[in-house]
């Protein structure tokens, strides 16, 4: 139990400030990321007043939507996904700024009309030529839409202009570089939001508060302490109903790529000079080039792939990832990973970073865990009890918290020890949930504050970590050979042999 103690010095990423009044233009507004997270999480920001009267919305997407229609299935969005509907007032108010424009993301005169529309938009609504568009498409669509835009002269105000990209940003190096070109052709990258939404959840911008504002850990976070590091992103879901997408990406590209080495960017990196993004954004790409799978010569050594099959979830029987619906039955594509990683710079030569991640795992949960080294002598033989080493566990979601596991001695005549833990939770210390990741950063987007998006440079790095794997897996395989694990279970067993053969073993969670 952690008391919380005020602090007249706020610390945080940036003080609170309000952005211009502007036109958020969402393509692909007829899909579920709009409704279920975009939509919702700008109204709560009108809630908390921290987006000014004059925000307006336009949702763009094929279909015939009227701007009437458009509004209604926003409000389904905010009803169901959303903190929900409380004042009828503010929702009309907000409804007032919500706007729909048909139009196909290949064809020019789609982008004409849309700009006839938001200059139309500005001279009612008093946006005053502030945009941001929010390219939240199928991937195939981004080269399209911002070659597109750059055409039609939409995003050639470096100040007034910006694009956000979804996930994923290209599929691997070589198209991650190429996006890379068509966007910086057309853009600066001051105005190019990459979107990584684990850097939106609080408990992550917690690491570098964590890290960087507590004098008593940094000198503990390096090679001499840390005997190694483990990164794990559970989820209990299967690959739902996005197999045509998932089926073409799995974990390596749809996790760990992008969250799982942003949450190791924030643990390995160096402290930066300061707040401001490129900094921040500068020592993350360091650390990312100083990485690589710990052998790339075997593979086995420091990749591991497997696949769901059959088996139970909370009582109930649930299908093998091949047998799922839109699932290739001889696909090979993983839906757990597992990565050793090594860092070689001088605060991490040696120290081992074990990354999981898996769809039907026992359990969601994200956690970062820095097992520290055992002490150099155990004067407590006599005890016939091994210590264990400490554990620092930053426990991102759920039951958000941080907690230290250390040695104490047990009540009684007797010398013997066992492992408690120091617990600090979000929940019972600050008394409030942690916002939705989005919330915060289409507010830091309209803000022009760039720090918890990912940078050019930074993606093309992560991308290299992975590649040797990435090409590796992606040729044609004999679908046997890649590992299964029962649903409802944590690892295939190369996994726990890829950390047992280093005499470590996965924390169980
Ligand atoms: C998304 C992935 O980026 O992150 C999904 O595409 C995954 O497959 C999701 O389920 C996990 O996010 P969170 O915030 O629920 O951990």
């Amino acid at each position: 139990m952690v008391t919380l103690v005020e602090n007249p010095l706020r610390v945080g990423l940036q003080q609170e400030r309000t952005p211009e009044p502007l036109i958020l233009v969402i393509f692909g507004a007829s899909g579920d990321l709009t409704q279920r997270k975009l939509i919702p999480a700008i109204y709560d920001l009108k809630k908390e007043r921290r987006i000014p009267p004059e925000t307006t919305i336009v949702g763009v997407a094929r279909r015939d939507w009227s701007h009437e229609y458009f509004r209604e299935q926003m409000r389904e969005g905010v009803e169901e996904f959303g903190s929900g509907i409380d004042s009828e007032d503010l929702w009309s108010n907000f409804a007032e700024g919500l706007h729909y424009c048909s139009g196909d993301m290949d064809k020019p005169e789609s982008y004409q009309k849309l700009k006839a529309f938001l200059s139309e938009l500005d001279g009612r609504r008093g946006t005053r030529g502030n945009r941001v568009f929010y390219l939240s498409v199928s991937p195939k669509f981004f080269a399209e839409g911002i070659k597109q835009l750059g055409a039609a002269g939409m995003i050639d105000d470096p100040i007034h202009t910006r694009i956000v990209i979804e996930k994923p940003f290209g599929k691997d190096l070589g198209s991650a570089k190429t996006l890379n070109q068509v966007v910086q052709k057309v853009c600066k990258e001051e105005q190019i939001y990459r979107i990584d939404h684990y850097l939106g959840k609080e408990t992550v911008q917690n690491l570098l508060v964590f890290r960087f504002a507590n004098a008593i850990f940094e000198p503990l976070w390096n090679r001499q302490f840390v005997d190694h590091v483990q990164i794990t992103v559970g989820e209990t879901v299967g690959v739902e109903d996005r197999a045509g997408y998932y089926d073409t990406s799995g974990a390596l590209r749809d996790m760990v790529q992008n969250h799982l080495m942003q949450l190791f960017c924030l643990t390995a990196m160096e402290p930066p000079n300061s707040l401001d993004a490129d900094s921040i954004r500068t020592e993350k790409v360091k650390v990312l080039q100083a990485t690589r799978l710990a052998d790339t010569n075997n593979l086995d050594l420091s990749a591991i792939r497997g696949q769901y099959k059959a088996g139970w979830m909370k009582g109930k029987p649930v299908p093998g990832y091949r047998e799922e619906s839109g699932v290739n039955p001889n696909s090979t594509t993983p839906t757990f990973v597992a990565l050793k990683l090594l860092c070689d710079n001088w605060r991490w030569k040696g120290v081992p970073f074990y990354l999981r991640t898996g769809k039907r795992l026992p359990k969601k949960v994200t956690e970062i865990s820095i097992h520290f080294r055992e002490v150099p002598l155990l004067i407590f033989q006599s005890a016939a009890q091994q210590a264990s080493p400490n554990i620092l566990a930053m426990r991102i979601q759920p039951n958000e918290g941080i907690s230290l596991r250390f040695e104490a001695k047990m009540p009684g005549p007797e010398l013997r020890t066992r492992s408690v833990d120091m617990d600090f939770s979000y929940g019972s210390s600050f008394g409030m949930a942690t916002a939705d990741a989005y919330n915060r950063l289409l507010l830091d987007c309209m803000l022009g504050d760039q720090t918890l998006f990912t940078r050019g440079d930074e993606v093309e790095e992560a991308w290299r970590v992975v590649t040797p794997a990435l090409s590796t897996w992606d040729a044609p395989a004999d679908p046997n050979l890649v590992p299964q694990y029962e649903a409802g279970t944590w690892e295939p067993s190369e996994a726990e042999f890829l950390i047992n053969r280093d005499g470590r073993r996965w924390r169980r969670l």
